[in-house]
């Protein structure tokens, strides 16, 4: 739904933050009385009324700071005149907020305001959305008296270096917004004031341009600031928004909630919606920023065909590029048998888009071969969660962190991977929660402002599952832990098996200090922190289920969390950080070869005839292929045609050479995307995606919140990504029949007992939902297992540490990392497209000092980097912040080949590739390696052909 700024323009403020007292008081405001909270401002108080008390250093998302002296107000009995934004509302208290005095005094504070204020208005970016302006017409402002010539900031320089806003420091009003705004809700710390009365400013850092200063650009400062000092740059460019709509962002898995404020057709700007349930009106540099990449050039809007990968592409319409698919199809199928097919969902379409997928792949392909990005993400979660708990999904929501006593982070990064969550969280620690951190590298939250970590064990890569059991061990060994919670919760068979296994001396921290690098001291006191706590909250990433025994680890967490009864209320639980934005739902979705939607294991005949009997087919009883086993076959020539929806294998998944010869064997591959990604490189059926922005449907974030997504523009290619799939199962001979996806998401509803409640009607209303939602839990369910845990008793499950074979030899001495940085995201093909290119524009390697100096390297060089897997060639820069014999990279530019170095192997359970752990050697280069110089030659002669198909006529 889209609204429009007639009614409303900016979001309404009143002030300062709502108090969450229980308790009433009753007050007076000009003769009315107001009930409010105890703890509310009286400003507050007053704006419930509707009540307008002008105001300019308060905001209702910061603490009241009381320096503008505008929302001044007289209150019986109390002496001078009190600021109502500092002070709170008393029981009988009685109110005057408009009086002679009143205005004599908020007009001459406006007049010294605006004695220094350029008087520009007509031709500022923010005129007509300007609280300084607001403000000067609340207050009756009709002259200044001090003149304009006085000393003044009117020549003060601007600071353009921001790629996404600016900072005029001649408009500032020093209200300190910014400041505060940069404190309490990204908690990052770069703005001071600097100076004293007149002399004071805002800066960044050491007095620094914004981009070479600590400011990690989340926009915060820019939409706390009154006046037009901080503004974003597309703003200026494109005027103000006419209109917006409620959407959710397209990144990562906190899923932050965003108005789209659009002009025409065109996004002006991402504005955290305040509402949001997972972001509370905050983002990152990604949401807020980086969504250029809908409109950029690189997007392919017409639906291509060819026969071979290496003809030029022709550009087809949609029923063309439908039959050619589907004639490719059938005569796979008929030649190499049904299963010779199979199709990847994406993590980051809608549920229902997803869901259409695995329809069609289940229906219309006629078998399982369906898998999603999660393969190579948090399978090991899915499988781990499920077998101790009973469900396959984190426990908590994300408010849950601020009731937490002690957090404990594993394998994950949150400041960079999941940064809307770090604020939140670094709010928590800020107040005084402990921090451990399980970490082979120092990630920021190990020590940055007001923040830092009690307890960093900075463990060897490959060693998670041996710190896990140690911290238990040290808990039972102690006796720490939680009986009453394990006797009343818990099945007692497995804990007691589980209890020897873990008592056992062999996984004692002094056993494994050696193995893992750990002291055992740290360990101990890390585990005796983390039990004594009331609360004790687990939060864990991809450092934990990309491993050989990743599925090991996360049931090890949940040993942890049942062992010291920290499951089933707010402040603990078991938190994985999932990546992509519905890496969740697409799981939700029955992306799974073994699993229908709902997590139904395809074995299930009652199950099957639910979807079989829906769908009008009969669904195979065996699990199909998963994503590695789809390579596998189609190397050993028994798998030939693949459908991918928004997914980059060629680049996302691991051993490079054994995916590309796996894609280039194929006899049909079909990709839809918003680029030539270099899957679709190897692709002979392209059919252009949708970006968020062109489509309705919803997202599944790391919370289970089920948040809609909402179309603000036309689909460019002219259609949404879930009616190409309608189009594609139709050429297929199989109907699907939906007019909206809300219908799609009714026939989810109807079959999925976690989902039986949800409506987009619901959502309306709600504005999200955590399932399960059913009649048990009509709107929704923010923390899991609160009485019993799904499976009924929480199982222990005996995790047995096994050293990957992913060892340090002569030969491959170091051990090769990978993760994430703030301002990509995974392969890149949507930050790449941006100005965040501005931050990391290259992927690095980083070297500790020791084997950076035992090389001969220097900070920049050229480093090879092989495995026995590949190689490839990255520039070093050398930092403690990894540990000596462990360099780390990231894999967000497909030339730096980051997985023609990562190797096949695989977590045991689920085959999630162990991207944490590749043996390797490092050494000067001056040149990229022969893989890097064959990519660059095929990318070449795949972008001719492109622009080959764009110099054809053009399809009518
Ligand atoms: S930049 Fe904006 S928010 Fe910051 S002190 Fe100046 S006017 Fe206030
Ligand atoms: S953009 Fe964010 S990090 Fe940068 S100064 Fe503003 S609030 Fe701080
Ligand atoms: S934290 Fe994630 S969901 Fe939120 S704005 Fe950033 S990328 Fe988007
Ligand atoms: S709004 Fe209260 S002092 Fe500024």
């Amino acid at each position: 739904m889209s609204v429009n700024y007639e009614d409303y323009r900016r979001e309404r403020d009143v002030g300062t933050p709502l108090s969450e007292s229980e308790q009433q008081v009753s007050l007076t405001i000009d003769g009315e009385t107001v009930t409010v909270p105890e703890g509310t401002s009286v400003l507050r108080a007053a704006a419930e009324v509707g009540v307008n008390i002008p105001k300019l250093c308060a905001t209702d998302s910061l603490k009241a700071f009381g320096s503008c002296r505008l929302c001044l107000v007289e209150i019986d009995g109390a002496k001078g005149l009190p600021a109502s934004c500092t002070t709170d509302v008393r029981e009988g208290m009685v109110v005057t907020t408009q009086t002679e005095r009143l205005a004599d005094i908020r007009r001459n504070v406006m007049e010294l305001y605006i004695s220094d204020h350029p008087l520009d208005c007509l031709t500022c970016p923010t005129n007509g959305d300007c609280e300084l302006q607001d403000m000067a017409g609340a207050v009756g402002l009709r002259d200044v008296r001090y003149g304009y010539e006085g000393e003044n900031h009117l020549d003060a320089e601007k600071d353009e270096s921001n790629p996404y806003f600016t900072f005029d420091p001649s408009k500032c009003i020093v209200c300190s917004r910014c400041v505060r705004a940069c404190d309490e809700v990204q908690g990052t710390f770069a703005l001071t004031i600097d100076g004293r009365g007149f002399e004071s400013k805002v800066s960044a850092s050491q007095d620094q341009p914004f981009i070479d200063s600590e400011c990690v650009s989340c926009g915060a400062c820019v939409q706390a600031c009154p006046t037009a000092t901080l503004t974003e740059k597309s703003l200026i460019d494109m005027g103000q928004p006419e209109h917006f709509a409620i959407t959710t962002c397209a990144y990562c898995g906190v899923g932050c909630s965003f108005r789209a404020e659009m002009k025409g057709g065109e996004v002006v700007k991402m504005i955290p919606n305040k509402d949001g349930g997972a972001n509370h009106g905050h983002s990152c540099v990604k949401g807020r920023f980086a969504f250029g990449y809908a409109t950029h050039q690189d997007r392919i809007t017409t639906p291509m065909i060819r026969e071979s990968i290496h003809d030029p592409w022709q550009e087809v319409s949609w029923d063309e590029a439908f039959s050619f698919a589907a004639k490719k199809i059938k005569g796979i199928q008929k030649k190499y048998g049904k299963d010779a097919v199979g199709g990847i969902t994406s993590s980051r379409c809608t549920n229902e888009e997803t869901y259409l997928v695995q329809k069609l792949v289940r229906a219309a392909f006629g078998n399982n071969n369906v898998d999603t990005c999660a393969r190579v993400c948090h399978s090991p979660t899915g499988y781990g969660l499920k077998t101790t708990m009973g469900e396959s999904a984190g426990t908590q929501n994300f408010d849950s962190v601020m009731e937490a006593d002690a957090i404990m982070i594993i394998g994950a990064n949150p400041t960079d991977a999941h940064p809307v969550f770090a604020s939140q969280m670094k709010r928590r620690l800020q107040e005084g929660a402990d921090l451990i951190i399980v970490d082979p590298r120092a990630i920021d939250l190990v020590r940055s402002p007001h923040v830092e970590a009690e307890y960093h064990l900075g463990l060897r890569p490959g060693t998670n599952v041996a710190i896990v059991n140690a911290l238990a061990h040290v808990i039972l060994d102690e006796g720490l832990e939680a009986k009453e919670f394990i006797e009343s919760r818990c099945d007692q068979e497995a804990y007691q098996d589980w209890r020897e296994f873990i008592l056992d001396a062999k996984n004692s921290p002094e056993s494994v200090a050696e193995e893992t690098g750990v002291p055992a001291e740290s360990v101990r006191a890390a585990a005796r922190l983390f039990a004594a706590a009331p609360n004790g909250a687990i939060y864990y990433g991809l450092g934990v289920s990309e491993h050989s025994q990743g599925s090991t680890t996360v049931m090890g967490i949940a040993n942890l969390a049942m062992v010291t009864g920290n499951l089933g209320r707010e402040g603990v639980g078991v938190n994985p950080l999932r990546g992509q934005n519905n890496v969740q739902g697409a799981c939700d979705m029955g992306s799974f070869p073994h699993e229908l939607p709902g997590y139904r294991h395809v074995s299930d005949p009652e199950v099957r005839k639910l979807f079989g009997d829906e769908w009008g087919v009969e669904i195979q009883s065996d699990p199909g292929l998963r994503i590695p086993n789809m390579f596998d076959a189609a190397v050993g020539g028994r798998f030939k045609g693949m459908y991918v929806q928004g997914e980059d294998v060629a680049q996302s998944d691991p051993d490079t050479h054994h995916v590309e010869a796996a894609l280039s064997s194929l006899e049909c591959m079909i990709v839809q995307d918003l680029f030539l990604n270099e899957t679709a490189k190897f692709a002979h059926v392209f059919l252009p995606g949708s970006s968020f922005l062109e489509k309705n449907g919803t997202f599944t974030n790391a919370e289970r919140r089920i948040s809609p997504v909402r179309k603000v523009m036309e689909p460019k290619a002219g259609l949404e990504d879930w009616e190409a799939t309608i189009g594609l199962a139709k050429a297929l001979g199989y109907e699907m029949n939906y007019s909206h996806p809300s219908e799609i998401m009714d026939e989810i509803a109807r079959l999925t007992p976690t989902f039986k409640g949800v409506s987009y009607k619901k959502l309306d209303e709600l504005g999200s939902i955590q399932w399960p939602c059913n009649d048990e839990a009509e709107t929704g369910t923010p923390t899991m297992h609160v009485d019993e845990f799904v499976r009924g008793k929480g199982l222990f499950r005996v995790t047995p540490y096994v050293p990957t074979d992913e060892r340090t030899t002569r030969k491959y001495p170091l051990l090769l990392t990978t993760g994430r940085i703030l301002s990509q995201y995974n392969v890149g093909a949507q930050t790449r497209r941006t100005e965040n290119l501005s931050w990391h524009n290259e992927d690095v390697l980083e070297m500790h000092p020791h084997d950076a100096e035992q090389r001969g390297l220097e900070e920049g060089d050229w480093v090879g980097l092989q495995s026995r897997a590949g190689e490839t060639v990255l520039r070093a820069v050398i930092t403690e912040r990894v540990q000596p014999g462990v360099v780390y990279t990231t894999f967000h530019h497909p030339e730096s080949g980051a997985n023609v170095v990562t190797t096949d192997n695989s977590d045991w359970a689920t085959n999630c590739p162990e991207y944490k752990v590749t043996a390797v050697q490092a050494f000067k280069v001056s040149q990229l390696s022969d893989w890097q110089r064959k990519f660059e030659a095929f990318t070449d002669e795949q972008i001719d052909l492109l622009e080959r198909a764009k110099r054809a006529q053009p399809v009518s």
